[in-house]
């Protein structure tokens, strides 16, 4: 299983990435360096989810089975980065409900999932 996560060295998604790691994924983080720190073992990729160049860049080191998104707080911030990482991903994985995972799916013609694949006791392979 190879997981993307966006952000990933704080809290929430720090934790996707520890558990995700426990379970041997392969696991990239995309963020900007400015906060907390990686766990060892993954693939870092550094740049600006605001960037479109940055998310270019990082599509580049797909493909990944699923994204977990926990720093999208803005419509248009996650609705750029899921046109742009979604062909690279087999499903895509917004933190915040309030965004409408489904509408965003029609805009973007993307599948949008709202379950998260590290659900307790649903564990992907
Ligand atoms: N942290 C807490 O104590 C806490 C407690 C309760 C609830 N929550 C909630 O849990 C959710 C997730 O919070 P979180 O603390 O895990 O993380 P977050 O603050 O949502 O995101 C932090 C991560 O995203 C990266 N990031 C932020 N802006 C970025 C950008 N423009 N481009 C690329 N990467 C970016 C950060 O790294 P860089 O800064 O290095 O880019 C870091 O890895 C939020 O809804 C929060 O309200 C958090």
């Amino acid at each position: 299983m190879r997981l993307l996560v966006i952000g990933g060295t704080v809290f929430l998604g720090r934790a996707f990435v520890a558990e995700a790691r426990s379970r041997g994924w392969h696991v990239t983080t995309f963020h900007r360096g400015r906060s907390g720190s990686d766990l060892p073992g993954v693939q870092v990729v550094n740049g600006d989810r605001e960037n479109a160049a940055d998310l270019a860049r990082l599509a580049t080191h797909g493909p990944w089975d699923a994204v977990v998104d926990v720093c999208g707080y803005a419509p248009a911030v996650v609705g750029a980065s899921v046109r742009a990482l979604t062909r690279h991903a087999g499903a895509y994985h917004p933190r915040i409900q309030h965004q409408r995972p489904r509408a965003l799916a029609r805009r973007t013609g993307r599948r949008i999932l709202a379950a998260a694949a590290l659900r307790p006791g649903r564990r992907a392979r």
